[in-house]
């Protein structure tokens, strides 16, 4: 499995940013408006309008412009302001433009980058599809070695028939697990987003063959696992509820 990330951080499923959707996030202390065209390109700004500073989140996109909600103002796929609705005559300078950082999609995730990178970001899994993403009050840190370590089921009675999952790439917060139950094969992709204030984003992902009730299993294992890991810190070598000992 060829696992490259190169310096980029995944922060949205490809499903929770639509054609026209803007959402907010945060990488490495800064406020990013992450946005998707009408056409589909993606693109992740300083959450700032260069006007007066509002939060270019708050904003909408039309066709393949996002558009500031203060004043109007509109910024191309490209950064650079094309349209002031209190000049409408005026043709706004190159220089109006948002700060713009290296935004990039695939397997089936959004990446941004605070430096623009020719390379992509590489899992090694061409095909995956998302589950859904949950935000957790702990540290990247803890969640990838409780990611990387818990073993299914949680407890019989929330997923009696899920399998044995066991972790075959660990690599910067890109977690995947695989198992086997029966014939079938199953994968488990947890992508994780370090969050200010020791908060993670973690993104779910897993093979297109899974079935609408092993992914409702996934997500009750992902809020149990988040309910145990709000609780109780894990410490290394620890039983705990959820399964498994960490660290072994
Ligand atoms: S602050 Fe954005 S258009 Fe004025």
């Amino acid at each position: 499995m060829n696992v490259d990330l190169g310096g980029w951080t995944p922060v949205a499923l490809s499903t929770d940013l639509s054609n026209g959707g803007v959402l907010r996030t945060v990488v490495e202390d800064q406020d990013l408006a992450i946005w998707r065209s009408a056409a589909g390109a993606v693109r992740a700004w300083e959450n700032r309008c260069p006007h007066r500073g509002m939060r270019l989140s708050y904003g909408f996109v039309r066709g393949e412009s996002l558009t500031c909600i203060y004043h109007g103002w509109q910024y191309g796929t490209d950064g650079v302001c094309h349209a002031i609705p209190a000049h409408p005559d005026l043709t706004p300078p190159t220089t109006l433009c948002v700060r713009a950082f290296g935004c990039v999609e695939n397997s089936s995730l959004v990446w941004a980058s605070l430096s623009q990178r020719d390379r992509q970001p590489q899992i090694g899994i061409e095909d995956i599809q998302p589950i859904r993403s949950l935000t957790v009050d702990r540290p990247a840190t803890a969640l990838n070695e409780m990611f990387a370590t818990v073993r299914f089921p949680i407890a019989d009675d929330t997923a009696p028939d899920i399998g044995e999952f066991r972790s075959i790439s660990i690599n910067h917060g890109l977690i995947v697990r695989e198992g086997q139950l029966g014939d079938q094969r199953r994968l488990m992709v947890a992508a994780l987003q370090a969050l200010p204030g020791d908060r993670t984003a973690a993104h779910i992902l897993t093979s297109p063959a899974a079935s609408p009730k092993l992914k409702t299993t996934f997500s009750r294992w992902l809020e149990r696992l988040r309910w145990f890991a709000e609780q109780s810190p894990i410490t290394i070598g620890d039983r705990h509820p959820i399964g498994g000992t960490v660290g072994e």
